[in-house]
């Protein structure tokens, strides 16, 4: 009787436990649901084969779809493909080595045939034997945030078009050079696969490459015929100089270090410290491919221009010993593509 009653008495215990944990679950998952639903970012939860098993309204509202259209459908349901690719191979990332993606910066084509500019972030989803099962993603949209940075940018850049113009001045000469061997290095740091930034902070760098010539006279900059040793070495001045200008600020990149580098060579016999090999940076490698390319096909006040014939051979010749094989590659390859046209040459240098 004694059992009987003690039995009875954890029943009714298990019972109010058991509504107290209902009630506790049912108030976590309205809590889920209405931090879901009211999220301004959009939330997806992914199976292990990246179709959508769940998002959020905002989701939704972003494709003007109902939230049961959406389940089992992929990202290439609604992206295009080589879009959804990329997605899909984050995903896969994600599933295979159980690491998130942190913040990835995208720009994405909406169905409306604007794009915006994206932060993503995926992280693994597991169970409780720890296994992944699958993914949850959110993205924000900083296009807003994106258009601001786009100015700053174009400042940045307009300033340092006025600080050309000035050497250009000074030195008509020298007029396009820089932005010249940007676009060349622009061309080859895209075909080699370098990421948007990377490319910027290039192109800013080819930009500013030749500014420490401002500091030196124009008489041994442009002066005709053969230089004296002297006459040399202050020419080759001009990369220390900028670097001298460049240092003392703060660059979230190797911005002087690849302009100090420029006419180093991998086989120690360039300048200003002779460095090899590995000790010169890709920025550097490739600006100096871009500069070879661009001086031997443009005029200068002490010859005529050599032409692309000369500065492919020059390239060539020298792959390896003196300029980075892939680099020289890359470089042959573009210019094969434009049918042999030095395409650097037929843009208004203005601009
Ligand atoms: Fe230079
Ligand atoms: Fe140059």
């Amino acid at each position: 009787m004694k059992t009987s009653k003690s039995k009875r008495k954890k029943r009714k215990y298990t019972v109010s436990k058991y509504k107290e944990l209902k009630q506790e679950l049912s108030f976590e998952k309205q809590l889920f649901q209405s931090f879901l639903d009211n999220l301004p970012d959009a939330v997806y939860f992914k199976d292990n084969k990246n179709r959508l098993i769940r998002v959020n309204r905002f989701y939704a509202k972003g494709f003007k779809m109902k939230l049961e259209e959406i389940i089992g459908k992929t990202d290439f349901d609604f992206f295009p493909k080589d879009q959804a690719q990329k997605m899909f191979d984050d995903d896969n990332y994600v599933l295979k080595t159980g690491s998130p993606i942190i913040g990835k910066i995208e720009r994405t084509l909406l169905p409306n045939g604007t794009h915006n500019c994206v932060t993503t972030t995926k992280i693994p989803i597991r169970n409780r034997n720890d296994k992944i099962i699958g993914t949850v993603g959110i993205t924000r949209d900083i296009t807003e945030y994106d258009h601001i940075e786009q100015g700053r940018l174009n400042m940045v850049m307009s300033s340092l078009k006025v600080l050309d113009r000035v050497l250009e001045i000074r030195d008509p000469y020298t007029f396009g050079h820089t932005r010249r061997v940007s676009m060349i290095a622009e061309k080859i740091a895209k075909r080699l696969g370098w990421d948007d930034d990377r490319i910027l902070e290039l192109r800013l760098s080819a930009e500013l490459h030749d500014l420490g010539k401002i500091l030196i006279p124009l008489e041994i900059l442009n002066k005709p015929g053969k230089l004296s040793e002297l006459e040399f070495k202050m020419i080759q001045e001009h990369v220390k100089r900028c670097y001298d200008m460049l240092k003392p600020h703060a660059f979230p990149f190797p911005m002087p270090e690849a302009i100090y580098q420029h006419h180093e060579r991998l086989d120690g016999k360039g300048y200003p410290r002779g460095l090899r090999g590995d000790n010169i940076i890709p920025e550097a490698r490739i600006l100096a491919v871009s500069d070879v390319l661009e001086a031997m096909t443009f005029h200068r006040p002490y010859r005529a221009a050599l032409g692309l014939k000369m500065a492919m051979k020059e390239l060539k010749d020298n792959a390896g010993p003196k300029y980075d094989k892939d680099i020289v590659d890359v470089a042959i390859k573009i210019l094969e593509e434009n049918n042999y046209e030095p395409f650097w040459l037929a843009q208004d240098p203005t601009i």
